[in-house]
C-alpha cells in the first residue's frame, strides 16, 4: 500500500522518501500518489464519521482525521499536529442574498491555529520533514506561509527559516514569524523571486523547502474538501469558490474531488472558481487564452497574500479546472475590500485575500455562470487579524485609491459623559 511521488507530466515514479520536488525527467510537479486499490478497501464514510469528536490524536486533527487519504503509511507518533483543521462551516443567508444565490456557506480557514489554511499544509509538510530526517524547513511568503512554518517547526523542534519581501508583508503575519521563532529573512525582492532564492539556497544547504511546490502540503490542504463535504454529510455542493495566488489549495482542491469520486465518497464533482486580484491575475490571463499560453507577471494588489506574479502550481490548478468544468474571475482591489467589509460586518471577518471568494461568487452570478438556485461554498482562507492596518485605512479612508462603501466610523470623544450620549443619540444604535 505504500504511496509515490508521481510526475504529473510525464508520469515518470520515485520513492516516497526521497527529498525532490520536482520531476528529474521533464521538470514537473509532483504528486503524491496513493495505492487507490488499496484505499477502496479500507476508507469509508463510516470511518471517518466514527472518528468526529475524538479527543484522540492524531484523528482529533481535521486533516489526519482522514489519515488514510493524506498520508496511509506514516506512523501517528511521527505527526506534528497542533491539531488544525476543524473549522467552522457559515450559513451566510445576508450574504447570500447581496450576490444573488438562494444558499451560500462560508468555511473559515481562518479559524486554523495560526489564522490560515497553510496549517493544513504546514502538519503534512513538517511531519514528511521529519520522516525524512531533515533538520531545516524553509519557505518564502507573502506572510501566512511563514507564520505556519514558524509555528510547526518551533513545535516539531525543527529550525524554520522563512524568507519574505522587505515590504508589504501584513503586520499580523510577521510578528508571528518573529515570534515563533523562526529565522526571518527579509528580502528587498518580491515573492517569486524570493521563491526562486528559496529554491536555490535550500539545494545548496540541505534545507527543506515548504511552499506548496511541496507535495505534502497539498496532501494537507486536501482535507478542507473532505471535512467541507463531510459537514454536509456527504453530499456536494454546486460550486466552490476559493482565491488563488501561488495556487496550491485549488491544486489540491481538484486532487481531493477526484479521490473523493474515484472511491466512491461522492457521487458527483462540484464546479471549482479561483478567483484572483486584477494585478496579480496570471492564471485568468492564460484561462481566457484557453490556456494556451502562461506568462508570469509583475504582480501588484493590496491584498498581499495574493501578490503572485509566477504561481509555481500553475499546471495542477489548470488540472482542477479541467476536472470539474471549473472558472476563473478576476476582481478589483476595490471589489475584494468592499466585499471584505461585508464578511466582516456578520461578525466573521476575514483578511482581504479571502474577501475574493465572495466578491468573485457575486461576478459569477451576475455572468449567469453561477445559477440562483445553485448551492455555493467560499473559502475564506485567512483570519481578520492578520491584516489590522488595512482594516483601519479601509474604515477610516485613508487608503490610496480605494473609497470606502460600507465604512464604519470610529469615534472620538472627551471624557464627558454628556459628549458621549450626544454620539450615541447621533448614530441612532442604542
Ligand atoms: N489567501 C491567503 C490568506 C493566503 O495567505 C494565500 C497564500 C492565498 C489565499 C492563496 O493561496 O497560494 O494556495 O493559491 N499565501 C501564501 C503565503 C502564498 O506565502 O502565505 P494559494
Amino acid at each position: 500500500m505504500t504511496s509515490i511521488l508521481q510526475c504529473i507530466d510525464c508520469k515518470e515514479q520515485y520513492p516516497i522518501d526521497r527529498v525532490m520536488y520536482t520531476c528529474e525527467a521533464c521538470g514537473g510537479l509532483l504528486d503524491v500518489v496513493h495505492d487507490m486499490d488499496y484505499l477502496r478497501h479500507t476508507v469509508s464514510r463510516e470511518l471517518f464519521d466514527q472518528r468526529l469528536g475524538t479527543l484522540e490524536p492524531p484523528y482529533n486533527s481535521g486533516v489526519w482525521r482522514y489519515k488514510e487519504l493524506i498520508y496511509p503509511d506514516v506512523e501517528a507518533r511521527t505527526i506534528i499536529s497542533r491539531p488544525e483543521g476543524n473549522t467552522n462551516l457559515y450559513p451566510v443567508p445576508r450574504l447570500a442574498e447581496w450576490v444573488g444565490v438562494k444558499t451560500l456557506f462560508l468555511k473559515h480557514e481562518g479559524e486554523n491555529p495560526t489564522g490560515s489554511f497553510k496549517d493544513r499544509g504546514m502538519t503534512g509538510g513538517l511531519t514528511q520533514a521529519r520522516v525524512l530526517g531533515m533538520k531545516r524547513v524553509a519557505c518564502a511568503s507573502t506572510g501566512n506561509t511563514s507564520a505556519s512554518l514558524a509555528s510547526y517547526a518551533a513545535l516539531g523542534g525543527l529550525e524554520g527559516v522563512v524568507f519574505f519581501q522587505d515590504k508589504q508583508i501584513a503586520l499580523g503575519k510577521l510578528a508571528q514569524s518573529v515570534a515563533y521563532g523562526a529565522t526571518g529573512i527579509q528580502v528587498s525582492a518580491d515573492f517569486d523571486r524570493n521563491l526562486e532564492l528559496v529554491r536555490e539556497v535550500a539545494t545548496k544547504l540541505g534545507i527543506y523547502v515548504l511552499n506548496s511546490v511541496n507535495p505534502f502540503r497539498l496532501e494537507g490542504q486536501k482535507s478542507i474538501i473532505f471535512e467541507m463535504i463531510q459537514q454536509f454529510r456527504w453530499k456536494t455542493p454546486d460550486w466552490i469558490v476559493v482565491p488563488g495566488g501561488n495556487l496550491g489549495n485549488s491544486s489540491a482542491f481538484g486532487k481531493a474531488l477526484s479521490e473523493l469520486y474515484e472511491l466512491k465518497l461522492i457521487d458527483r464533482i462540484p464546479r471549482v472558481a479561483i478567483i484572483q486580484a486584477e494585478g496579480a491575475n496570471p492564471l485568468y490571463r492564460s484561462f481566457v487564452k484557453e490556456f494556451e499560453e502562461f506568462e508570469p507577471m509583475h504582480a501588484e494588489t493590496l491584498a498581499t497574500a495574493i501578490k503572485i506574479g509566477n504561481p509555481v502550481n500553475y499546471a495542477k490548478a489548470v488540472r482542477t479546472i479541467h476536472l470539474t468544468d471549473g472558472m476563473v474571475e478576476q476582481v478589483s482591489d476595490q471589489e475584494i475590500l468592499d466585499a471584505k467589509a461585508l464578511i466582516d460586518r456578520q461578525g466573521i471577518g476575514c483578511e482581504p485575500a479571502s474577501a475574493c471568494s465572495l466578491v468573485g461568487t457575486k461576478k459569477l452570478v451576475e455572468k449567469g455562470i453561477i445559477k440562483p438556485h445553485e448551492t455555493v461554498v467560499g473559502i475564506l482562507t485567512g483570519h481578520i487579524l492578520k491584516d489590522p492596518d488595512v482594516v483601519l485605512k479601509y474604515h477610516s479612508g485613508t487608503l490610496a485609491d480605494i473609497k470606502a462603501a460600507y465604512p464604519n466610523k470610529l469615534h472620538q470623544s472627551e471624557p464627558s459623559a454628556d459628549a458621549i450620549r450626544n454620539i450615541l443619540e447621533n448614530t441612532g444604535t442604542q
